[in-house]
């Protein structure tokens, strides 16, 4: 089994949940190989061996980074992302309606978070014609540059192998 993983990261952030994600993948019982790409070096066509995407972005102003956020971002010393991102990728993406979709986010733990990057990653793609998207996790990190809160390496290497466990033959 093959799992995409297309993540978008200022800070290098959600770039290390999309590893920690794919360690878990890789070691489940029935592992998938995971590829990791930034939606600037993925084209619009999801390859037909892939088939779980994993698609991932820190939340900007409760939504997926923007032109304007991700300058924000920039001027706060981020050197991951410039050019488009992961918004860009889903409005140009090629639908592939039955691929099972999975979103995550990282954002800054606060008792109320209306939305998340997560959230509107998965209402995009819905929108695009994929059907089987499922909002993930959004992981914590401690502040706008981060680094994540304890533990959130290993939440997200355990959701991997969650993940790769529910394989279309056993949901
Ligand atoms: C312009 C901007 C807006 C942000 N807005 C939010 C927000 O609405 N909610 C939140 O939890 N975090 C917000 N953050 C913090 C990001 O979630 C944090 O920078 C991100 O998780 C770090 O991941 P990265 O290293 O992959 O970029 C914002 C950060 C920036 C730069």
């Amino acid at each position: 089994m093959s799992a995409l993983i297309v993540a978008e990261s200022s800070f290098g952030n959600t770039l290390a949940i999309s590893h920690a994600i794919a360690r878990g993948l890789g070691r489940a019982t029935t592992p998938y190989a995971a590829t990791i790409a930034s939606p600037r070096e993925i084209g619009t066509t999801i390859p037909a061996y892939v088939d779980l995407l994993i698609v991932g972005a820190p939340t900007h102003n409760l939504s997926m980074p923007k032109p304007a956020t991700r300058a924000q971002a920039t001027t706060k010393g981020a050197v991951g992302q410039t050019g488009g991102g992961v918004r860009e990728w889903i409005e140009h993406l090629d639908a592939r309606p039955g691929l099972r979709v999975v979103t995550f986010d990282t954002s800054i733990k606060s008792g109320f978070a209306p939305s998340s990057a997560s959230k509107s990653a998965a209402r995009a793609l819905k929108k695009r014609g994929f059907r089987d998207v499922v909002r993930g996790h959004s992981f914590w990190v401690t502040g706008l540059t981060g680094p994540l809160l304890d533990g959130e390496d290993d939440r997200a290497d355990a959701w991997g192998a969650l993940l790769a466990a529910k394989t279309p033959d056993n949901q």
